[in-house]
This record gives structure tokens, C-alpha cells and sequence, in this order.
């Protein structure tokens, strides 16, 4: 049996959904607390008093000042644009068939796509995020890359190669019969092994013909464990272009709906301009949408209504959308999630913005009850947070009243510098902070 390792230091977890029970009951912080772990997952929690007096003998490592919570989730991602992150100018259409599809069009090359994914896992976990959710390519190379760099660090990752054949180029279509084969192989060899999950991954409606919608459909039918992740009004030409596409369809969500590809393992990235009727049928069959805050500013898509989804009883979490998203931190993309709040006049709290880069977030993958919190049976995952990581945040800090103003004041001001350490399944898998000297300690 494998030992019981404890973290001790500030704690921070979730007693519940901020959205329904308010910010100050969802938020359950121990000035002093301890996180026990055995064998990848979480076998206590609390007070450092009560826990430390619970498992006498188990190897003690002290955070000292800095903040332990639950390692970040993102939950909609393209690990093959790490490489074109930043790339200038225009809006979603233009912007994919100039830096995207030409990028993606290299995941064909093994060496390429490990190499991509060597790089895209170091900047996830150097951020503290330990779970997302990636669009692969069309390649299964660029699948078997990802799961393969993923189960190689221990971290929980899931993903789907990209189903796409239309309205794009050449080299980057599959057909409807190859994505479905394809995909299919896939997820026999990935899905539910060790801690990779599969995505039925049709890119958007106007990438995919009729015929692939129903294979990604019954695919998905077949594999009802699967996660099913795509893309769902982002961006205005975008819409109308759906429109033109499938003129016997409702709305944008209808053609997803005309497939079968909605239900509550269904995750939607931007979900921005929705009708009533759209939204209405999100929450009805109970599908999720992926905010990507920095992506929607960055690629000038508009402002998704997180609030108004939630009082409607769609279920949100937040994501990066590297590389339309502009940073792999989820503290820039709360930042970004609070200012788009902002502009639509309805404000988010820290509490309620951490939550949406964490529980929200694996609550949108169907994984609530595995990662995204420090709760007793969930997995391991967890980030210690330095919260004086720059000069302004030491100064700042220094006037932060209690721990939601201390929350905000990183979110608004911190970045990767602030992780200390990011630990999956109980193992350190990022140390960015020698000085804290993990490992055995004295109890
Ligand atoms: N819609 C279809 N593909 C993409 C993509 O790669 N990024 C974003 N932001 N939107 C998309
Ligand atoms: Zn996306």
C-alpha cells in the first residue's frame, strides 16, 4: 500500500456551486489546513490540527505562506495551436485558414505532433492546470502524441482527433467513413486508460458535411462515455455561414441537435450568440459551454452571458482556447472572464471565477466528482500557490483584508510566476519554487 503523504498550508476548496449557493458559503478556506493523499487521491482534508492528528507517521511537506488549491481545468483547448499562439489580426474564419490550418496541416509528422505536445504540457503545468480538455488534428499521430505525453507526466487529459471534411484544405480532410473509423480506433486505445478520456470531436458544423455529423453522432451513441466537444456561435459571419449550410435547421445548436450530438457529456466552446430557444435547449439536455474570455476579446468574437447561462441551468466552465485563447494561465483567462462580466454589467466574484477555472470546469467534462476540487475520493490534482509572486502582488497583498479580496487581487495581477508547484495525482509534476523543499518532512 502506498504511504499517506500530507501538504500542509493555506487551503483553499469549494463547499459548493457559488452560482447557486452564493460566494461566501461556496468558499471553504483553512488559515492553516492540511491535504492528505494516498495512491493519486485526496483521503482528507481540513484543519492541519485534525488531519495531522488523524494520520500520525505520514510524510509532512510544509507550504509555508503559500496557498494550496485545486489544480486548474480547461476545458477547451487546441493543444496543436500552442505554436501559433499570438498570431496577429482578424476574426475567427480568416484567422483559421491563415495561421491554423496551416499549422495543423504538420500533425501529420509524429515527431511533430510529440514535440508539440512536449511543449503544450510543459506551459500547462508550469500554469498549474492539470486537466484540460484539447482538440487533437484530423491525424491520429496528433491523438496518440497527445495521449501519449500525457500519460507520460500522470496527468488526467482528455481529447479527440478533429472530424473535418469540408471547408478546409486538402490535406487537412478526412471523409465521413475515415473520421468515424479513425476515431473509432482511437478510442479503443485511449478511452478510460489510466486517466485519458476520449472526445467525439467534430470541429463546428461548417467543417463537417451531413454525412459526418451522423457518423460523429453515432459514434458518439455507441460510446456514451465519451465526451463530445465542439464549437457553438462564436462569431457573427460565422452564424450565418451555418445558416446558408443548413437551411433546414432551427439555429446553429439545431444542427448539433439534427445529429444527435447533445446530452450531457456535450461540451460547447464560446456559445456567445444564442437565441432564447438555443439556450433554453442547452440547459434542457443538460450540454455545457466552454467561456474562453481571452480567445472571444483576442479574436474579437463578443461576450458570452455566463451569468444569464447559469440562471437558465446551463452549466459553464472557463477555458483558455489556446491558441484563439491568448494564455495558457487561468489567471489571465479569470481576469479576462471578470472584464467580459464587466462589459455586460454583471459582475463575477473571485470565488465565483475560481470556481469556473475548476469545479465549473471539470463539472462541463462530466468530472465533477473526480478532479477540480480537494474534496475526499477526488483525485489528487493540485497547485501551491505563491501569492507574493511579484513586487506590486507583495505590496497589494499586503492590504488584502481576507482571502476573496486576496483571490482577486491574483487574479487580476498574477501569472505563471505564482505557481509553485503543480501536483497531479499526488505527484509533483511541475516544482517551480526549490525553495520550498518538497518532499519528506517531519510530522
Ligand atoms: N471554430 C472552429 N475551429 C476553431 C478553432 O480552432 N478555434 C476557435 N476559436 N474557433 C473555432
Ligand atoms: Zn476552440
Amino acid at each position: 500500500m502506498s504511504e499517506t503523504t500530507i501538504l500542509r498550508g493555506r487551503l483553499l476548496r469549494f463547499a459548493g456551486d457559488p452560482f447557486e449557493i452564493g460566494a461566501e458559503a461556496a468558499l471553504d478556506y483553512d488559515e492553516d489546513g492540511a491535504l492528505a493523499m494516498r495512491g493519486g487521491l485526496i483521503v482528507d482534508v481540513g484543519p492541519a490540527g485534525r488531519v495531522l492528528a488523524d494520520h500520525k507517521g505520514a510524510r509532512v511537506t510544509h507550504a509555508g505562506e503559500r496557498l494550496i488549491a485545486p489544480g486548474f481545468v480547461d476545458c477547451h483547448v487546441h493543444y496543436p495551436q500552442t505554436g501559433i499562439i499570438a498570431s496577429y489580426g482578424t476574426q475567427l474564419l480568416e484567422w483559421l485558414n491563415t495561421y491554423t490550418f496551416p499549422e495543423e496541416q504538420r500533425f501529420g509528422d509524429r515527431a511533430y505532433a510529440e514535440a508539440a505536445a512536449r511543449a503544450y504540457f510543459d506551459e500547462q503545468l508550469r500554469n498549474g492546470v492539470t486537466s484540460a480538455c484539447s482538440f487533437c488534428t484530423i491525424h491520429p499521430e496528433s491523438v496518440d502524441a497527445y495521449f501519449e505525453e500525457a500519460a507520460r507526466r500522470g496527468v488526467r487529459a482528455i481529447g479527440g482527433k478533429v472530424m473535418m471534411d469540408r471547408n478546409a484544405p486538402e490535406r487537412l480532410r478526412d471523409t465521413a467513413q475515415s473520421a468515424y473509423d479513425d476515431s473509432k480506433a482511437l478510442i479503443a486505445k485511449w478511452h478510460d486508460v489510466g486517466r485519458a478520456l476520449y472526445a467525439v470531436t467534430p470541429r463546428f458544423a461548417p467543417t463537417s458535411t451531413e454525412a459526418q455529423l451522423e457518423a460523429a453522432g453515432a459514434l458518439w451513441a455507441e460510446h456514451p462515455g465519451c465526451v463530445m466537444q465542439t464549437h457553438l456561435s462564436e462569431n457573427g459571419s460565422e452564424i450565418v455561414w451555418v445558416g446558408e449550410l443548413f437551411p433546414d435547421c432551427a439555429d446553429y445548436f439545431g444542427v448539433y441537435e439534427k445529429y444527435g450530438l447533445i446530452g450531457a457529456r456535450a461540451i460547447f466552446g464560446h456559445a456567445i450568440h444564442l437565441t432564447p430557444r438555443e439556450v433554453e435547449r442547452l440547459a434542457e439536455t443538460g450540454a455545457s459551454v466552454a467561456h474562453c474570455p481571452t480567445s472571444n476579446q483576442f479574436l474579437g468574437s463578443g461576450e458570452c452571458d455566463v451569468k444569464g447561462l447559469h440562471e437558465r441551468g446551463v452549466n459553464v466552465g472557463l477555458a483558455s482556447d489556446v491558441g484563439g485563447g491568448s494564455s495558457f494561465s487561468m489567471f489571465h483567462t479569470m481576469k479576462a472572464a471578470y472584464e467580459v462580466a464587466q462589459r455586460r454589467g454583471a459582475s463575477l466574484s473571485p470565488v465565483h471565477l475560481w470556481w469556473l477555472a475548476t469545479q465549473g470546469a471539470a463539472r462541463a467534462l462530466g468530472l465533477g466528482d473526480r478532479i477540480g476540487n480537494l474534496a475526499v475520493g477526488l483525485e489528487a490534482d493540485a497547485v501551491v500557490l505563491d501569492l507574493g509572486s511579484t513586487p506590486i502582488l507583495r505590496h497589494r497583498m499586503a492590504r488584502a483584508g481576507g482571502i476573496a479580496e486576496a483571490l482577486f487581487a491574483q487574479i487580476v495581477l498574477a501569472d505563471d510566476r505564482a505557481v509553485a508547484v503543480t501536483l497531479s495525482g499526488g505527484k509533483v509534476v511541475y516544482d517551480g519554487d526549490e525553495s520550498m523543499a518538497f518532499g519528506p518532512g517531519e510530522t
